[in-house]
Protein backbone atom coordinates (compact mmCIF):
# COMPACT_ATOMS: atom_id res chain seq x y z
CA UNK A 1 0.00 0.00 0.00
CA UNK A 2 1.47 3.25 -0.88
CA UNK A 3 2.16 5.62 2.25
CA UNK A 4 -0.40 8.14 2.42
CA UNK A 5 0.67 11.55 1.03
CA UNK A 6 0.87 13.84 4.80
CA UNK A 7 -2.00 16.34 3.76
CA UNK A 8 -4.22 13.63 3.34
CA UNK A 9 -3.47 12.15 6.48
CA UNK A 10 -3.83 15.83 8.28
CA UNK A 11 -7.49 16.14 6.97
CA UNK A 12 -8.19 12.95 7.82
CA UNK A 13 -7.34 13.97 11.30
CA UNK A 14 -9.05 17.41 11.19
CA UNK A 15 -12.28 15.52 10.00
CA UNK A 16 -12.19 13.09 12.41
CA UNK A 17 -11.65 16.26 15.21
CA UNK A 18 -14.18 18.09 13.88
CA UNK A 19 -16.53 15.02 13.71
CA UNK A 20 -15.75 14.12 16.68
CA UNK A 21 -15.38 17.40 19.10
CA UNK A 22 -18.41 19.80 17.31
CA UNK A 23 -19.79 22.56 19.86
CA UNK A 24 -22.62 22.27 17.38
CA UNK A 25 -23.63 18.81 19.25
CA UNK A 26 -23.78 20.17 22.54
CA UNK A 27 -26.60 20.82 24.83
CA UNK A 28 -28.39 24.63 24.16
CA UNK A 29 -29.12 24.21 28.13
CA UNK A 30 -26.06 26.52 29.98
CA UNK A 31 -25.10 23.98 32.57
CA UNK A 32 -25.36 20.57 30.46
CA UNK A 33 -23.64 22.65 27.96
CA UNK A 34 -20.52 23.11 30.24
CA UNK A 35 -20.56 19.92 32.18
CA UNK A 36 -19.63 18.19 27.88
CA UNK A 37 -17.84 21.26 26.77
CA UNK A 38 -15.45 19.88 30.06
CA UNK A 39 -15.62 16.72 28.88
CA UNK A 40 -15.06 17.52 25.91
CA UNK A 41 -11.63 19.98 26.10
CA UNK A 42 -10.25 16.97 28.42
CA UNK A 43 -10.67 14.65 25.80
CA UNK A 44 -8.97 17.03 23.45
CA UNK A 45 -6.32 17.74 25.40
CA UNK A 46 -5.69 14.31 27.05
CA UNK A 47 -1.62 13.40 27.70
CA UNK A 48 -0.83 16.76 25.95
CA UNK A 49 1.78 18.45 27.87
CA UNK A 50 2.11 21.84 25.61
CA UNK A 51 0.41 24.41 27.97
CA UNK A 52 -0.53 26.30 25.49
CA UNK A 53 -1.62 23.84 23.42
CA UNK A 54 -4.10 23.24 26.64
CA UNK A 55 -4.97 26.74 26.72
CA UNK A 56 -5.49 27.27 23.08
CA UNK A 57 -7.86 24.31 23.23
CA UNK A 58 -9.80 25.83 25.78
CA UNK A 59 -10.06 29.33 24.03
CA UNK A 60 -11.17 27.88 20.95
CA UNK A 61 -13.73 25.52 22.46
CA UNK A 62 -15.42 27.59 24.88
CA UNK A 63 -15.45 30.60 21.98
CA UNK A 64 -17.42 28.36 19.85
CA UNK A 65 -19.52 26.94 22.45
CA UNK A 66 -20.44 31.02 23.49
CA UNK A 67 -19.90 33.48 21.42
CA UNK A 68 -21.33 36.24 20.75
CA UNK A 69 -21.86 36.02 24.67
CA UNK A 70 -17.91 35.44 24.59
CA UNK A 71 -16.58 38.63 23.28
CA UNK A 72 -13.13 38.17 24.73
CA UNK A 73 -11.78 34.86 26.22
CA UNK A 74 -8.53 33.77 27.05
CA UNK A 75 -5.65 33.34 29.30
CA UNK A 76 -3.35 35.73 31.21
CA UNK A 77 -0.67 33.26 32.62
CA UNK A 78 1.64 33.33 35.73
CA UNK A 79 5.52 34.97 34.42
CA UNK A 80 7.74 32.31 35.41
CA UNK A 81 10.38 35.67 35.53
CA UNK A 82 8.20 37.85 37.16
CA UNK A 83 6.07 35.93 39.86
CA UNK A 84 3.84 38.96 40.36
CA UNK A 85 2.55 39.65 36.89
CA UNK A 86 0.55 37.97 34.28
CA UNK A 87 1.70 38.06 30.50
CA UNK A 88 -1.34 37.44 27.72
CA UNK A 89 -1.42 33.59 26.61
CA UNK A 90 -3.50 32.09 24.12
CA UNK A 91 -6.41 34.28 23.66
CA UNK A 92 -9.28 35.18 21.21
CA UNK A 93 -10.74 38.80 20.55
CA UNK A 94 -9.35 42.10 19.91
CA UNK A 95 -5.96 43.57 21.04
CA UNK A 96 -5.69 42.55 24.86
CA UNK A 97 -3.24 44.34 27.75
CA UNK A 98 0.15 42.10 27.22
CA UNK A 99 0.71 42.52 31.40
CA UNK A 100 -1.30 43.02 34.18
CA UNK A 101 0.42 43.74 37.82
CA UNK A 102 -1.01 41.06 40.35
CA UNK A 103 -3.70 43.13 42.06
CA UNK A 104 -4.71 45.71 39.47
CA UNK A 105 -7.97 45.26 37.59
CA UNK A 106 -10.21 42.37 37.81
CA UNK A 107 -7.19 39.56 36.40
CA UNK A 108 -5.35 40.91 38.67
CA UNK A 109 -7.95 40.87 41.62
CA UNK A 110 -8.32 37.31 40.63
CA UNK A 111 -4.55 36.16 40.45
CA UNK A 112 -3.84 38.52 43.94
CA UNK A 113 -6.77 36.73 45.62
CA UNK A 114 -6.89 33.19 44.09
CA UNK A 115 -10.83 33.93 43.93
CA UNK A 116 -13.03 34.12 40.71
CA UNK A 117 -14.39 37.88 40.15
CA UNK A 118 -17.96 38.00 38.66
CA UNK A 119 -18.31 41.61 37.90
CA UNK A 120 -21.35 42.39 36.31
CA UNK A 121 -20.43 46.11 35.45
CA UNK A 122 -16.37 46.34 34.62
CA UNK A 123 -17.30 50.82 35.25
CA UNK A 124 -18.12 50.02 38.66
CA UNK A 125 -15.25 47.72 39.06
CA UNK A 126 -12.04 50.14 41.09
CA UNK A 127 -9.24 49.85 38.91
CA UNK A 128 -10.80 47.87 35.77
CA UNK A 129 -8.88 47.97 32.69
CA UNK A 130 -10.34 48.73 29.64
CA UNK A 131 -8.34 47.08 26.85
CA UNK A 132 -11.73 47.37 23.94
CA UNK A 133 -13.99 49.96 25.83
CA UNK A 134 -16.94 47.61 23.98
CA UNK A 135 -16.56 45.13 27.19
CA UNK A 136 -19.36 46.01 29.60
CA UNK A 137 -19.23 42.91 31.61
CA UNK A 138 -16.38 39.85 32.84
CA UNK A 139 -15.49 36.76 34.94
CA UNK A 140 -12.18 35.87 35.35
CA UNK A 141 -11.59 32.32 37.14
CA UNK A 142 -7.97 31.38 38.48
CA UNK A 143 -6.13 28.32 36.73
CA UNK A 144 -4.36 26.23 39.22
CA UNK A 145 -1.25 23.11 38.28
CA UNK A 146 -1.19 20.08 39.44
CA UNK A 147 1.15 21.48 42.87
CA UNK A 148 -2.31 23.89 43.20
CA UNK A 149 0.33 26.61 42.31
CA UNK A 150 -1.66 29.61 40.23
CA UNK A 151 -0.32 29.18 37.04
CA UNK A 152 -3.05 31.34 35.08
CA UNK A 153 -6.44 33.39 35.15
CA UNK A 154 -9.29 32.80 32.40
CA UNK A 155 -10.80 36.29 31.22
CA UNK A 156 -14.04 36.32 29.28
CA UNK A 157 -15.53 39.55 28.46
CA UNK A 158 -18.80 40.78 27.25
CA UNK A 159 -19.95 43.55 25.22
CA UNK A 160 -23.23 43.05 27.72
CA UNK A 161 -23.85 44.02 31.21
CA UNK A 162 -24.21 41.32 33.72
CA UNK A 163 -23.47 38.58 31.09
CA UNK A 164 -22.62 36.10 33.38
CA UNK A 165 -23.89 34.45 36.12
CA UNK A 166 -23.45 31.93 38.86
CA UNK A 167 -23.83 29.07 36.34
CA UNK A 168 -20.87 30.35 34.08
CA UNK A 169 -18.89 30.91 37.46
CA UNK A 170 -19.72 26.81 38.00
CA UNK A 171 -19.05 25.85 34.81
CA UNK A 172 -15.72 27.69 33.79
CA UNK A 173 -14.37 26.73 37.37
CA UNK A 174 -14.74 23.12 36.81
CA UNK A 175 -12.81 23.74 33.37
CA UNK A 176 -10.49 25.74 34.86
CA UNK A 177 -9.95 22.94 37.63
CA UNK A 178 -9.36 20.05 35.00
CA UNK A 179 -7.11 22.19 32.87
CA UNK A 180 -3.47 21.45 34.06
CA UNK A 181 -4.56 18.63 36.34
CA UNK A 182 -6.66 16.26 33.86
N1 LIG B 1 -10.49 43.68 31.60
C1 LIG B 1 -9.33 43.12 32.18
C2 LIG B 1 -8.11 43.39 31.37
C3 LIG B 1 -7.88 42.39 30.30
S1 LIG B 1 -8.77 42.59 28.98
O1 LIG B 1 -10.09 43.02 29.13
C4 LIG B 1 -8.51 41.60 27.76
C5 LIG B 1 -9.12 43.50 33.61
O2 LIG B 1 -9.54 44.54 34.12
O3 LIG B 1 -8.47 42.72 34.26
Amino acid sequence: MPPIPFNHARQTLDEAMAETFSPDDLPLEKSARYTELKAMIAAVVAGETSLTARYATAVSLLVQAFAPRFFWTGFYVVDPLKPTELVVGPYQGTLGCLRIPFGRGVCGAAAATGQTQLVKDVHAFPGHIACDSRSKSEIVVPVYDASGALAAVLDVDSTELAAFDEEDQAGLETICAILLTA
